[in-house]
């Protein structure tokens, strides 16, 4: 598949997907939406990759939106376009994700780092969502999920009066889960990456689904949801490999059945 705004590459066990608009400072057109998404799909079917890694520029991750492609927009024509719905795409990936962030990551573009699983921000990385400064609000979940992160107050100045975290205050408050130096920072976040790929696939995948239930619902059906995904990978070659290896000091040699 060969795409014309981002860029793809299988690193070892990990695909990367690179956000390729510099000259808008990667800002999302419909396009380049669409085609993150597929690359994404393409490589959560790709038996060859183990975990993912979503990444734009060094001077910005993604700058939101594109404005120029939305400005004359209507309700309808935004409606048409599934705008908002699009993003449930990338609910829908199986694999674990990381957000390689660099530079701005504002608007859609702090919102797609946080529909990643987990993200690795690199020491210039700044988050905002600076919407209502053009006339809007967060449209693909920010209001929500900074809310769930950082708590009402945080998220209410971010969203309502354009406070930017820098990389080291979103690590204080737990919204990203390494800094790491400008340079080699995608090194990193695909080393990371990595490490996932080398875990029991079905597992992952499981522990993922578990942690995403947290956020949909009580502590007795997210108990509920946990038991679900735990004891079926009883029935799975995998548990049976990992169990023998540990007990047998060797490596586990992960199937993913
Ligand atoms: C279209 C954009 C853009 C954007 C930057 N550019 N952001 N074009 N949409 N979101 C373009 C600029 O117009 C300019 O093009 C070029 O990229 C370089 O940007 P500059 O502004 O000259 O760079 P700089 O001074 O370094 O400032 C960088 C910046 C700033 C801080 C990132 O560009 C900025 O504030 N951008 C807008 C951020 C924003 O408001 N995002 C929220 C969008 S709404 P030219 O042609 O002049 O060189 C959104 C809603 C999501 O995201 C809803 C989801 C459903």
């Amino acid at each position: 598949m060969t795409y014309s705004t981002v860029l793809t590459e299988i690193r070892g066990r990990v695909g990367v997907v690179t956000l390729n608009r510099p000259q808008a400072m990667n800002a999302f057109n419909n396009l380049m939406l669409g085609e993150l998404f597929d690359a994404l799909e393409a490589f959560d079917r790709d038996d060859n990759v183990g975990a993912m890694v979503v990444t734009g520029g060094e001077k910005a991750f993604a700058a939101g939106a594109d404005i120029k492609e939305m400005a004359e927009s209507s309700p309808f024509g935004m409606i048409k376009q599934g705008r908002v719905e699009k993003w449930d795409r990338i609910r829908a990936i199986k694999k674990v994700v990381i957000a390689a962030v660099s530079g701005w990551a504002l608007g859609g573009g702090c919102e797609l780092a946080l529909s990643c699983d987990m993200i690795i921000a690199s020491e210039s990385a700044k988050f905002g969502q600076p919407e209502v400064t053009i006339g809007i609000i967060p449209g693909a979940g920010g209001t929500q999920r900074l809310a769930r992160l950082l708590g009402k107050q945080l998220a209410m100045e971010m969203v309502i009066n354009n406070r930017t975290l820098t990389a080291a205050e979103a690590l204080h408050f737990g919204m990203v889960n390494r800094v790491v130096p400008v340079e080699g920072y995608l090194d990193a976040a695909v080393a990371f990456a990595e490490e996932i790929a080398s875990r029991a696939p079905l597992a992952v995948r499981m522990a993922k689904d578990s942690v995403n239930a947290a956020f949909e619902t009580t502590l007795t059906e997210g108990l509920r949801a946990e038991k679900r995904n735990f004891y079926p990978l009883f029935s799975t070659e995998d548990q049976k490999e990992g169990m023998r290896a540990f007990i047998e000091k060797r490596k586990p040699n992960w199937k993913g059945r």
